[in-house]
């Protein structure tokens, strides 16, 4: 029979019993301290019918926070508060990894104790930063300087320890959208002149050198990987996209990964993206392909039956449909999300969407 939605698959050493995967999805409803809490508990646990959760992107340092309420991945009260969450989902027999994040310059010093957010390049990026006090104009970067960057892979390292220990079946380097690994990648965000700006070897240089280091930690069956190569977000741009994701891909090839996780276009209603093949970037991978961004059903059940697509990543139904998984299979209508209540506040448009049964 073909493979649809519904058949089981193994990403890595992570055994999916479907192919709907809750993509990572920014909440803003994290405790003090960026500790996971029991109304984190609840969202998550009533979405463990996925065949795999990507947990919202979470802070590896405290200078990777670049919004309010993140939950973070590097305390012991995070990793306490994370397995509650970990262990409600097994419980209901579903499989959990965190996304291992780094905001780079999409921040703000109210943010970050007062320090200016870090980047590739010291450019500031258009458009506001989300802060405690709203909407307030992007500071300048600091441009890390070289010597900085091996204990920021120590701190993906540091956090991939503390996933671990947090229970998840694995970890999902971001290297999407915009923030730091995407900062440097992107030659518009990426001006440098030493090992790690100019070539495409040297941009994907930070990229690889985490990559190495969280697979040796974590082992290459537990991580993923997820890239965006043509979302503008976050003032993003690169003059040849299809060929530095291409040769990203070629490299991710070396470490054996779980899965490559690709947001396939602009996010927020940045639709306008370059034209770009994903198609040819999907075959230059050798393993297990995640596509992402405005899939329904018909469209991943085709993504899956032409082979493009291992396992499709579903966002916005996942926020407003618990039971998404129960949904598409008996072809039932979808609750609407409500996008007023995504980031922040309490369990009203978090916790609260119906299930079928209800
Ligand atoms: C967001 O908060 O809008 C956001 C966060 C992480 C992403 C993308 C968007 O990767």
């Amino acid at each position: 029979m073909a493979l649809d939605l519904f058949s089981p698959a193994k990403l890595g050493s992570i055994a999916l019993k479907n192919r709907i995967v809750m993509a990572p999805l920014t909440r803003n409803r994290a405790g003090d301290g960026g500790v996971p809490h029991d109304l984190n508990v609840t969202y998550y646990a009533q979405r463990a019918s996925a065949g795999l959760i990507v947990t919202e992107a979470t802070p590896i340092s405290a200078m990777g926070h670049g919004y309010p309420a993140l939950p973070g991945i590097y305390t012991d009260e995070q990793v306490a508060g994370w397995k509650k969450i970990t262990d409600a989902v097994h419980a209901k027999g579903g499989k959990i990894v965190i996304q291992l994040w780094h905001v780079g310059r999409i921040s703000h010093p109210t943010l970050l104790n007062g320090a200016l957010p870090v980047a590739p390049s010291a450019i500031k990026p258009a458009g506001k930063a989300f802060t405690y006090q709203g909407l307030v104009d992007y500071v300048e970067p600091r441009a890390l300087d070289a010597s900085e960057l091996p204990a920021i892979v120590q701190d993906y390292v540091h956090a991939t320890k503390c996933a671990l220990k947090a229970g998840f079946d694995g970890v999902e380097i971001h290297a999407a959208n915009g923030y730091l690994l995407d900062q440097f990648l992107r030659d518009g965000s990426n001006k440098r002149t030493d090992n790690y700006g100019g070539s495409f070897e040297n941009r994907a240089r930070l990229l690889l050198e985490v990559t190495k280091a969280v697979v040796e930690t974590a082992g290459a069956d537990k991580v993923g990987i997820r890239i965006s190569p043509v979302n503008p977000f976050n003032d993003m741009q690169d003059s040849n996209p299809q060929a530095l994701f291409n040769y990203v891909t070629e490299q991710l090839n070396q470490f054996n990964l779980a899965y490559l996780h690709a947001v396939e276009g602009g996010i927020h209603g940045g639709g306008k993206a370059d034209a770009f093949d994903f198609e040819q970037m999907r075959k230059l991978f050798k393993g297990a392909y995640m596509a992402n961004l405005s899939y329904d059903k018909a469209r991943g059940n085709a993504a899956i039956a032409s082979g493009h697509a291992d396992v499709i990543a579903y966002g916005v139904p996942f926020i407003a449909n618990p039971d998404l998984v129960e949904r598409y299979k008996t072809d039932a209508a979808l609750n609407e999300a409500d996008s007023k209540s995504f980031y922040g506040g309490d369990e009203k448009g978090y916790t609260d969407y119906p299930f079928l049964s209800a």
